[in-house]
Formats: C-alpha cells, sequence, structure tokens
C-alpha cells in the first residue's frame, strides 16, 4: 500500500527519503518518486519500479534541499506510469503532493479544476488535491486556510503530504495513518513509524480530522476546522527498527523461523488488559470475531475455538462482509477485530460500524501503535516484531497463540496451551524445512493446481496453506472443508492434481482417510500431514502428535507455510514482496 514520508531536516533530506521508503517497501508497491526543494524551486524525480532500480536510474538520492517529500505507489486510480507516479505537482509547480488513500469525489472536483484552467498531467485522483490547494493557496496565500479549504472539499479516505516552495509541509488525514517524527535535527510526516524510526522515537500519532503544519521551527496541528488541538508525543519502541533479514535469503523465510520465539512472545499480556478482553467476552450476549486474508483464518480459528471451549456462540465474519451481516450488531455484542498491520480499511471500517451500532470493540494486533490497536475499546498486541513478508506467517501463529492464551483463560486451561512444549514442536518442524524443499522438487514440476482437505479445527489451516500457496508461488490452491469434497470439487480431482490432506489422529481421522481414498481413486497425488503413517500416501509430512487435537493448527501450518516459500523460488517469484498484492491494504 502506499507509502508516505516528508521531512524537514537541517541537512539534505533525500539520501534520508530513499532510506525510508525502502524501509516501507513492505508495504508494497509499483512506482516510487521524490521531491525536494531547493533553492525555492521544487523538482521532482519518479518512474515505476523497486526504491533501488528507481534511485539508479534517476539519482534521488541525490537530489538537493533541505525539505522533502517522498512516495511508493501502489496503482488504485490510473495505470503503473511515470507520470502516474507520486509525488503530484500543481500547474505553476509551487506545490507537490503525495497521498495515500482514495478520493472518492476526483471526477467531479478534476472537471470543476479543468474548467477553471487548471492542467492535469496524470490519472490519479491524488492530483485533484495539489490544484485544489493550488487554487486555495492562490485565492487565501495561507497554507492553513488553503489546507481547510481543500480537505472540507474532498470525500474519501485520505492521508497526504503537501510540500509547498516556501518551504513548509502540510499534511492532513481522515481514515489512513500520518504519524509525525521528531529528533533534534529534522520533522518528518510518514504513513508508517518505520518510516523514521531509524532517526527517532519520538512520534507523535495524528487524529483523523487533523492537519499539521511543519517548518524547520516546529509543527502546529488543527483539525478541519481550523481549531488548534494537542497530540501528545510518544516514545515508540525502538525494536521496532529491527528490520533485516539477518542470515536469510528473505524476509519471509526468517520470519517462518521467527516463529519458535513469537508463538511465546504473544502470550505475555499486561494482567489488566487481557482481564478487560476477557471480561468483556463473558458479559457479552454476542460476540463476532472479524479480519481480512489471514486474520480471517485466525477468527475461525478463535470462533471455533470460544464455541467448544466457551459453550458460547462466536461468529466469524470477514471483515469485507461485516457491513452486509451486521443486523443483529447490537451493545449487547462484542467484535473481536484480528489484524496484523491494524491499518486493514475493511477491518477499520468493519469497527466502525460495529461501535456505532453500539457494540464494544476488542482487538488483537502487531502494530501496537496502529489505529485499530489506539480505537479499540481494549487491544492484547501479539508482540511479534515487524513482518515484513507481505504473506503474514508469523502473526497468524502469534495471533492463533493468543487466543489460546485467552481461551485458556476463559476456559480455567481446557485446551491446555503451554508455550514452550508448543516452541519446541514447532522448531522440529522448522528442522524438516530441507525435507519440503526436496518435496517441492519433486512434487511440483508438473502441477498446476494444489487442494488442501481438512475438517473441524484444520479446515481454517487448509484455507490458510492455500492462501499461501497463492499469495507466495502463483499457484491455484483451494482450501476445501473435507466433507464437501463429494458436493463438487471431486469433478476436478484427476492426476494432475496434488492434494493435502490435513490429518491428525484425532475425531476427524477416519472420515479424512475417508476423503483421501476418493481422491486417490481419480489419481491425484496425495500429500498426507498427519502424525501417523499410512500407505494412501504418496508423501508424509510427520507432525507431532499434540496433546489436545485442538492445538494442531500451529503445528499444521509449519510445512504449509515452508512449501509455499519453497514454491515461490521453484516459480521464480519473490516471497516477500508478491506481485499485485500489498501488505497492509488500507482501502476498502
Ligand atoms: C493483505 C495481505 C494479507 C493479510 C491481509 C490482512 O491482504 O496481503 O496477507 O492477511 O491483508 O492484513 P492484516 O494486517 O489486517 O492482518
Amino acid at each position: 500500500m502506499c507509502s508516505i514520508i516528508g521531512i524537514i531536516g537541517k541537512n539534505f533530506v533525500a539520501p534520508a527519503l530513499v532510506e525510508s521508503l525502502k524501509r516501507m517497501e513492505y508495504r508494497g508497491y509499483d512506482s516510487v518518486g521524490v521531491a525536494t526543494l531547493s533553492t525555492n524551486r521544487i523538482s521532482v524525480r519518479k518512474g515505476i519500479g523497486k526504491v533501488n532500480q528507481v534511485n539508479s536510474n534517476l539519482n534521488l538520492a541525490e537530489m538537493e534541499g533541505l525539505v522533502g517529500i517522498g512516495h511508493t505507489r501502489w496503482a488504485t486510480h490510473g495505470g503503473v506510469t511515470d507520470y502516474n507516479a507520486h509525488p503530484h505537482p500543481c500547474c505553476s509547480g509551487d506545490i507537490a503532493v503525495v497521498h495515500n488513500g482514495i478520493i472518492e469525489n476526483y471526477l467531479q472536483l478534476k472537471e470543476e479544476l479543468v474548467s477553471k484552467g487548471h492542467l492535469f498531467r496524470s490519472e490519479t485522483d491524488t492530483e485533484v488535491i495539489a490544484h485544489l490547494l493550488e487554487d486555495q493557496y492562490n485565492a487565501s496565500r495561507d497554507i492553513k486556510v488553503a489546507m481547510m479549504g481543500t480537505v472540507n472539499q474532498l470525500e474519501g479516505s485520505y492521508a497526504f503530504v503537501a510540500m509547498f516552495a516556501n518551504g513548509t509541509l502540510a499534511c492532513a488525514r481522515l481514515d489512513e495513518p500520518l504519524v509525525i517524527g521528531i529528533s533534534d535535527n529534522a520533522y518528518y510526516a510518514s504513513s508508517d513509524v518505520l518510516g523514521f524510526l531509524q532517526y527517532t522515537d519520538q512520534a507523535m500519532f495524528l487524529d483523523n480530522r487533523d492537519i499539521a503544519i511543519m517548518d524547520i521551527t516546529g509543527t502546529c496541528i488543527f483539525n478541519f476546522g481550523g481549531e488548534s488541538v494537542t497530540r501528545s508525543v510518544t516514545k515508540v519502541a525502538w525494536e521496532l527498527a529491527d528490520a533485516n533479514k539477518g542470515e536469510f535469503a528473505h524476509y519471509t523465510i526468517k520470519e517462518i523461523f521467527e516463529q519458535r520465539i513469537s508463538i511465546k512472545a504473544a502470550t505475555y499480556q499486561e494482567e489488566h488488559k487481557i482481564k478487560a478482553f476477557c471480561d468483556a467476552i463473558v458479559a457479552a450476549g454476542k460476540i463476532v470475531v472479524t479480519g481480512s486474508g489471514t486474520s480471517y483464518h485466525t477468527s475461525l480459528i478463535t470462533s471455533m475455538l470460544g464455541a467448544r471451549v466457551m459453550k458460547k456462540r462466536f461468529e466469524p465474519v470477514m471483515a469485507s462482509e461485516f457491513k452486509y451481516n451486521m443486523d443483529s450488531v447490537d451493545k449487547d455484542t462484542v467484535v473481536i477485530a484480528i489484524s496484523q498491520s491494524g491499518e486493514t480499511a475493511d477491518v477499520l471500517s468493519a469497527t466502525k460500524l460495529a461501535r456505532a451500532a453500539g457494540a464494544k470493540i476488542l482487538s488483537i494486533v502487531n502494530v501496537p501503535t496502529s489505529s485499530l490497536a489506539r480505537t479499540a475499546d481494549v487491544s492484547l498486541g501479539i508482540n511479534s516484531g515487524p513482518e515484513i513478508g507481505v504473506a503474514a506467517t508469523k502473526s497468524f501463529t502469534g495471533q492463533v497463540s493468543l487466543a489460546y492464551a485467552i481461551v485458556d483463560r476463559l476456559s480455567g486451561g481446557k485446551v491446555g496451551f503451554e508455550r514452550d512444549v508448543v516452541s519446541d514442536k514447532i522448531t522440529k518442524m522448522l528442522g524438516g524445512s530441507a525435507g519440503i524443499e526436496r518435496l517441492v522438487n519433486m512434487t511440483m514440476p508438473k502441477v498446476n493446481d494444489i487442494y488442501l482437505l481438512g475438517r473441524s479445527i484444520h479446515f481454517p489451516i487448509a484455507l490458510e496453506g492455500a492462501l499461501k500457496m497463492k499469495e507466495l508461488a502463483y499457484v491455484h490452491a483451494e482450501g476445501i472443508a473435507a466433507g464437501e469434497l463429494k458436493h463438487g470439487p471431486l469433478a476436478l480431482m484427476d492426476k494432475n492434481a496434488v492434494v493435502f490432506v490435513l490429518n491428525a489422529d484425532d475425531k476427524t481421522y477416519s472420515d479424512t482417510l475417508s476423503s483421501a481414498h476418493e481422491v486417490k481413486a481419480r489419481g491425484a497425488k496425495i500429500i498426507g500431514i498427519s502424525n501417523v503413517s499410512n500407505d494412501i500416501y504418496d508423501a508424509m509430512i510427520e507432525i507431532p502428535k499434540m496433546d489436545n487435537e485442538l492445538l494442531y493448527p500451529l503445528v499444521e501450518i509449519i510445512p504449509l507455510q515452508l512449501f509455499s516459500y519453497y514454491l515461490a523460488l521453484h516459480n521464480n517469484a519473490d516471497p516477500d514482496f508478491p506481485r499485485n498484492l500489498a501488505k497492509s491494504v488500507t482501502v476498502s
């Protein structure tokens, strides 16, 4: 998703702008641009490609100036072209803008601006902001007035930073994140604390409908109505800055291996917070669990755990479907919103609607400073550290571990999640990575379709395993509730299919084995993921026996993550930054 950085400093800012954009690369993007102000003139350089590539083509880091803005774009309105890359200058070139989000009424605004003589150079919605600011600034010669006049005409969700030729940076946000960083030598405005965390840990989180105006002497913050507001300075955790690959070839494989530790970290919670979280669940009449992508799969697991252990109804709802399915959400409802980033637009919009209907919002997030963490009534962090790989790995197992800790607390330990025991079992699974790599090379040359079968608590893992294979390796993969095979998917089974069977020795075992027979009879290759061997498997990935069958997800997902990673390498795909995907999807 688009990343924004703006810097006002005492030294040339371009090298820091480029570094910041690199640190936010994980968010996903297709083009890059930087604008700086030197001798009262704004220069813009931008193009499609990765930060390193565009930097070496256009020498971004060598641009001169003490004030600048930078951006990585994830295309929404207008194709992936050099012109559509940000920053976007206004007609005179005295204002340039970088933006994240969507301006819903941009066509109407563009028409009005064109009729006033403004010349547009891109197909983006963003460019209207630059021209609107120009219009407003020409009329008032006052940046605050121009900002207010502009935001009051914009509809949609946005965070933007505008650079003016007099050396001022002005920014505003509505439903997209924007954080100000403050160091001795510079001020920063960024969509992500990682954008400036290598320079300062002092951050000011702007609220919705805040405008900040910054020059080298300081920052003033107003609301959209022009009244001054104060936002406190927070010290953000330095460990967030610890985002490098270490000895690993990719972030994704590093993060897969980190799960030995991160599943434990997820369960360390402050007593008052976890108590408040659990008390709210106990008091609730209805519990809805929501999330997107991988976090939705955690919602499925959490709902199953809650219902089984607490004998209470938990309803999983995809965040993107929430608005169509909220007739029963009311003040008796608790919504548990799960998100790695805490910035996913579908999740934020679900919680906003739920809150308006009177529901209480609990959240499980990885980024403690995120919008979801800050707006929930109670928020628990999974403490996984930065997850840079676009496809979620350690955040998933962190979320699931925390769900176990919560239901164990609520039920007096009925699941029996012991973090050290599970961590040892995960370590053992990771030790088999070379075998999984061989399995990829053996099974995959001629295969286009992968199916994953599982019942009960294994079904969300079938979905999550399939999602990893799609995201990382660009292979068609489908998770199927094994009992549904005969209701349709069986028609697809033939010798070209590879079928993973999630078949632990629990109460789903014999039913799932029957499903495996049905598939085998149609010629498909079967890879069993089980703690007991069976001749029916063409290959088997052994998992350890778990004391409680509800605990299998954590060991089953590991080989599927590894398989997806090695399959990505086999298919020459970049596992860290899959095509067309963004780490944090901040548009609906
Ligand atoms: C994007 C990512 C997925 C992720 C989903 C939810 O679609 O590509 O990998 O699972 O967002 O993200 P969240 O940060 O809310 O967990």
